[in-house]
């Protein structure tokens, strides 16, 4: 692997050089969103595309995400209809943490296996200048998913990267922290009124300003139903620690914490500064002021991350408020909560 140290705000163009030759050569790049890292390959290219499924080891039926520079871009593989619909919306939130889920373009060129065959189509234009500089470098879209192995905690920073795929991967781009630390928020634009399919930073108080009104299903919320229309990859796990995690209101952290002490198993709590305090004594993981659920989204995937590292049996996570990025921290505690118990 080669890893380049990139500025986030001005990326140095012959380090983006480097990243975009290897995308056009057909090998795998890591990259810095300012949500997570992807790990991005030519989307035209089907053999570079499996790769991505290969080193990631992800299920060939869960499709990946399209990332692109300019419009001109989302007009090479939307359906021309629909991307004149969105086409206002589309400027007005990009680049940002917003995927749109929009009816593939007849004969577009994008690689069978990026979009799982199906015809439909996620499409993103990314705000991490880094990104944008290397798919306008690359002259291609990106197909790119959240650089973590299946099933684990989303990357953000480039040593999480580096763990999981350092001999997976030809270029890392190093650009530090990412901004959000949680994936975009991903909406079907295909169904009327468009349906929330993952909450993230773009939120649905946005939404509904935008769109009027929005779909959120149970589902989207991370709550396990069975009629469910989600995103292909819900259906499969995600975001697991190998430790188990249990996930509680604050009142209950008391009685989580002598339960498993009577089990004999040690616990460590992820939850905000304030309720760390409330618990001295007992390890924790703090993840921030619940004054700024901003930073605790930004830190969420790191101690998930970090849950693994420590000399704890379980994990004990407090739950937070599911209003604003509120609703996306939420969807991933509880996907990453729910297959242990
Ligand atoms: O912030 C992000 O979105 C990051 C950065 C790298 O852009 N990417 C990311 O990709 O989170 P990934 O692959 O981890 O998650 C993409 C989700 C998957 O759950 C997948 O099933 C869904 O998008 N998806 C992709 N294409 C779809 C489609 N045509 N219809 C419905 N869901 C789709
Ligand atoms: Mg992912």
């Amino acid at each position: 692997m080669i890893l380049i140290k990139v500025n986030p705000f001005y990326p140095e163009e012959e380090k983006i050089k480097v990243a975009a030759k290897a995308i056009r050569s057909g090998n795998l790049v890591a990259f810095p969103t300012e949500t997570v890292y992807g790990l991005g390959a030519d989307a035209f290219n089907e053999n570079a595309v499996r790769k991505i499924f290969e080193a990631k080891n992800r299920p060939a039926d869960n499709p990946l995400i399209i990332h692109i520079a300019s419009i001109e871009q989302f007009f090479e593989i939307v359906d021309t209809e629909q991307a004149k619909e969105i086409e206002n919306v589309a400027n007005k939130v990009w680049p940002g943490p917003i995927t749109f889920v929009a009816k593939k373009k007849e004969g577009c060129k994008i690689a069978r296996s990026a979009t799982a065959g199906l015809s439909t189509v996620a499409v993103r234009m990314p705000a991490h200048p880094v990104a944008l500089a290397l798919i306008r470098q690359s002259g291609v879209p990106i197909a790119a998913p959240s650089a973590n192995l299946a099933t684990k905690p989303s990357a953000t920073k480039a040593e999480h990267v580096f763990e999981e795929f350092k001999d997976k991967v030809d270029v890392l781009l190093d650009a530090g922290n990412t901004f959000y630390g949680l994936e975009s928020t991903i909406i079907d634009i295909t169904r009327n009124p468009p349906a929330l399919l993952r909450p993230g930073p773009f939120t649905v108080e946005e939404l509904e300003r935008i769109f009027g009104s929005i779909e959120v299903s149970e589902g989207a919320r991370g709550l396990k139903t069975a009629d469910v229309p989600i995103a292909p990859g819900m259906k499969y796990r995600h975001y697991a620690p190998d430790k188990p995690l249990v996930l509680c209101d604050k009142d209950k952290i008391a009685k989580a914490i002598d339960d498993a002490k009577n089990k004999g198993l040690k616990p460590i709590l992820l939850v905000s500064n304030e309720t760390a305090s409330h618990f001295n004594g007992v390890d924790a993981i703090a993840l921030g002021s619940e004054q700024n659920m901003y930073e605790i989204a930004k830190n969420l995937f790191d101690a998930l991350k970090r849950l693994d590292k420590t000399d704890a049996d379980i994990g004990i996570a407090q739950t937070f408020p599911e209003r604003g990025i509120g609703l996306a921290i939420m969807n991933r505690l509880r996907k990453a909560a729910s297959v242990k118990d």
